[in-house]
């Protein structure tokens, strides 16, 4: 068939000001029912909402209103028996439901679109869908800190060592690694609770832009659907997407903590570190080298952060410029929202998983720890703090230590205090105490800090933020 083939029978959704029928080409980009079908169910939430109201105010029949409402339901049980039959000439869902309707109780349908538009109608099924969307990846989001905090609480003393620049700098304990975790998802909550604040407005009865001239009860449907309150303008009711960018700006930020802590189990579990096995359920293998247990569950959760930041890239640049209020631009608006919500909600499953089963392997984590004189601060803290050095000085005569202990390839808890006091002559035998790592980690005690007594203390403290409210 060619592109322009216009053959087909006049439009059955427009009716009277069309003689011919969409081009095939037409309908095919004009469609969005293979993915709006996901509003289904807040689709028929908004009908329902709308009927009642519209009887409530006199503007539709009680008979109507039943006859809508029933038919709305069987629909919805089509719906859930896999029943219901998608059609791409009816564009997108609120046509197919609406030409259901039609089908099913016949003249009644036809009025359920009083004061209404698909405007004001689709824009109120994205914000309750989204606002699903929200409450899903919250408790996903508590589920993860949920399992991060258990571990840390576990490994709350288990050292490891710290890193700036993925060199080892100090220790620090496992727990307090992991809690570091929980601050960020808990800020990702926080994110999509503001979201969801502000999303919570209801755009129907803005009609296609200007507000309708039939007696509507806005305050009405906004509180059957669980909004707080109608959205104050019609023309910024219909043409607002600031709830899918923020959706998409809080998804995006939780993929960066999420790729994060990927790129740290692939870096734990590589030959050249060894801290952590990850368990069977969460490896592969490979096709040729029998040896492998490859991290792909981090791997692909660290990536799946590129496609979601490229969902908000993608709408960012749909909303810029367009004038008021509605063009179909919009209907773009949903896909890359839809990916986003799969792709995290998978990522942070998948990472849920990972944490919960891979085991530390601490001989490993603590020999690391030991390397690269990572007490060397906690010797310039003591010629500050007992020897009473100015800080510069104590951290030229560390600088002078080290080098000498790193030419007799010894730690500093192991390198003579003599030759040290040969160095600075102000050092004395108590300096020992401060030079073992685990030393070093339990004298971290300032608010925030990796000593293990700490991390026990913000276990429980994050217990009660996160997970008792
Ligand atoms: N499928 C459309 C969308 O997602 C519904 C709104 C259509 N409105 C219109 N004026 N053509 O945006």
């Amino acid at each position: 068939m060619s592109p322009n083939d216009t053959s087909k029978p006049a439009s059955a959704q427009w009716g009277g000001r069309f003689s011919g029928g969409p081009a095939e080409i037409m309908e095919k980009i004009n469609a969005s029912i293979g993915f709006d079908q996901r509003l289904f169910a807040q689709d028929i939430a908004g009908s329902l909402a709308h009927a009642d109201m519209l009887v409530a105010q006199g503007i539709l029949s009680p008979e109507d209103g039943q006859a809508i409402a029933d038919g709305l339901d069987t629909i919805s049980r089509e719906f859930e028996a896999g029943k219901f039959k998608f059609s791409q000439a009816l564009e997108d869902i609120h046509m197919n439901i609406e030409a259901r309707l039609h089908k099913l109780i016949g003249e009644p349908a036809g009025r359920l679109h009083t004061a209404r538009s698909r405007n004001d109608q689709v824009a109120t099924d994205f914000r309750l869908w989204v606002r699903d969307a929200v409450d899903g990846l919250d408790e996903q989001l508590r589920e993860l800190q949920t399992v991060l905090i258990d571990r840390a609480e576990q490994h709350a003393a288990l050292i490891m060592p710290g890193f700036t620049h993925l060199q080892t700098a100090q220790p620090v304990t496992f727990g307090h690694h992991l809690l570091a975790y929980v601050e960020m998802f808990g800020r990702d909550r926080g994110r999509f609770a503001d979201c969801r604040r502000r999303l919570n407005e209801s755009p129907l009865g803005a009609g296609a832009l200007a507000g309708t001239s039939f007696p509507i009860d806005r305050q009405h449907t906004a509180a059957a659907l669980g909004f707080d309150r109608p959205m104050a303008n019609s023309l910024d009711a219909v043409s607002d997407r600031d709830f899918a960018l923020e959706f998409l700006a809080a998804a995006a930020i939780a993929m960066t903590h999420v790729s994060r802590l990927s790129e740290e189990i692939v870096i734990w579990c590589s030959d050249g570190f060894g801290f952590v096995r990850l368990s069977d359920a969460y490896t592969t293998g490979s096709s040729m080298m029998p040896q492998k247990r490859n991290p792909d569950a981090a791997e692909l959760s660290r990536a799946k952060a590129g496609r979601v930041f490229g969902d908000l890239m993608t709408l960012l640049t749909v909303m810029k410029g367009l004038p008021l209020a509605y063009s179909k631009d919009m209907q773009e608006d949903k896909e890359p929202v839809f990916d986003a919500n799969d792709s995290l909600a998978l990522a942070l499953a998948a990472t849920a998983g990972m944490v919960g089963d891979l085991e530390p392997i601490p001989d490993a984590m603590r020999d690391a720890a030991a390397q690269g004189y990572p007490t060397a601060t906690d010797l310039a803290d003591w010629l500050v703090s007992v020897a009473g050095l100015p800080f510069r000085e104590a951290h030229r005569v560390t600088g002078e230590i080290v080098k000498a202990a790193e030419a007799r390839g010894v730690m500093l808890d192991q390198f003579p205090v003599s030759d040290m006091q040969a160095i600075d002559a102000r050092i004395t035998e108590d300096v020992l105490s401060v030079l073992s790592i685990d030393a070093a980690l339990a004298r971290r005690t300032s608010e925030g800090g990796t000593a293990p007594d700490n991390v026990r203390a913000a276990v429980a403290a994050a217990r009660e933020r996160f997970l008792e409210t």
